[in-house]
């Protein structure tokens, strides 16, 4: 009888274990901007690159994949922290094929934002874009997996959305105010509006796709990037007070997007992924975490560079990129990365495992 009741213990236990292992993330699925890509845009006539010599240079073999980063990028150490694998690959990279993207892909196109008018900017892949290519991996999902096997993991996965900064910084704020400029269409609070509503649609779709888990990302506090700081010559080269406050109005409109949705789409798990206060916190007391340089980055003078003006300007390039909270004027380096993504899975993602 005892012995029995041994064995009955033993395979509950099992059982238990076995639904633990089951209910782990299948995969991570990526879209959104620069933050998150990681190398599409190698494959699309674009100057919004980074395949060269020095970005990559502290990745795997000192490769250039197209991430803007000395190395990994956040949503590669997510991925990483909830046991999925160490790295994300770019969709159009014909190096990799379904069965890589069975456990994760990324969409994402560094220069893009939610509004259209911004991806044209540097012609690159709209969001919209990035939602038709996310049908297209279902299709090839359902022919490699199965009908039943690939809407488990679209349901399981971890949905990733990173974007915004581009909205502002390279299109409204950046493009002269004229007909048709976003600056002269909107105030500020109602390009805001406009953009969450963008972000709203877009989470609609995925949930409508068969998404379930969702990570809705905030804005970093981007008035503090070394281009918006060296720009800033009325303010002595601190951060930009303005886009700061711009960014943390922005992530306030997010998380109430947030609430409303986990309301109202039955299933549903979306949770808000918020950078900002990590990243201030960097900022303010990078002595903390080992950093020296928060003003300029490691890539090139570190006041303006990114992409092709980094490159040409490498031999400026610091040593250690581990000593710099950015890497080029618009990027944090991989040790910055880390951070954010492992403050991002405590404070948001631990849920989903
Ligand atoms: C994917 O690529 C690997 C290695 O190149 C190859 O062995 C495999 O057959 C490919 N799988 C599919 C589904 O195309
Ligand atoms: C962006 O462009 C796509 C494709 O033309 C269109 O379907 C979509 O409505 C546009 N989005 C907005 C917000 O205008």
């Amino acid at each position: 009888m005892a012995y029995a009741y041994l064995i009955w213990f033993l395979l509950c236990q099992f059982l238990v274990f076995v639904s633990e292992i089951q209910a782990k993330l299948p995969a991570v699925i990526v879209f959104g901007d620069s933050s998150v890509d990681a190398g599409n845009n190698n494959f699309i006539p674009t100057v919004a690159r980074s395949n060269f010599q020095p970005y990559g240079r502290d990745f795997n073999g000192g490769r250039a994949t197209g991430r803007f980063s000395n190395g990994k990028i956040a949503t590669d150490f997510i991925s990483e922290a909830l046991g999925v694998k160490p790295t994300i690959p770019a969709y159009l990279d014909p190096a990799y094929n379904i069965s890589d993207f069975a456990t994760g892909v990324t969409f994402a196109s560094a220069a893009t934002g939610y509004d259209n008018a911004t991806s044209n900017v540097l012609a690159v892949i709209p969001l919209w874009k990035e939602l038709e290519y996310y049908k297209d991996y279902q299709k090839l999902l359902r022919a490699y997996l199965g009908e039943t096997k690939a809407n488990e993991i679209i349901s399981e996965a971890l949905h990733v959305i990173s974007a915004g900064t581009n909205d502002f910084l390279e299109n409204y704020y950046a493009m002269p105010a004229g007909p048709g400029s976003r600056r002269t269409q909107f105030t500020i609070t109602g390009y805001q509006d406009f953009l969450s509503d963008i972000a709203q649609n877009f989470v609609k779709s995925l949930y409508n796709l068969g998404a379930r888990k969702i990570s809705l990302g905030g804005l970093p506090p981007m008035g503090c990037m070394p281009l918006e700081r060296t720009t800033n010559l009325m303010g002595q080269h601190e951060c930009v007070e303005r886009y700061n406050n711009v960014a943390s109005q922005f992530n306030g409109k997010l998380s109430g997007l947030v609430l409303k949705l986990n309301k109202e789409l039955p299933g549903i798990k979306l949770v808000f992924s918020n950078p900002y206060f990590a990243f201030m916190q960097i900022i303010r007391r990078p002595a903390l975490y080992g950093f020296d340089v928060t003003e300029v980055a490691c890539c090139a003078t570190g006041m303006f560079e990114m992409g092709y003006a980094c490159a040409r300007d490498s031999m400026f390039s610091c040593t250690n990129a581990d000593k710099y909270v950015f890497w080029d004027a618009f990027h944090p380096t991989q040790k910055t990365n880390r951070i954010i993504a492992d403050h991002v899975v405590k404070s948001a993602l631990a849920k989903f495992l």
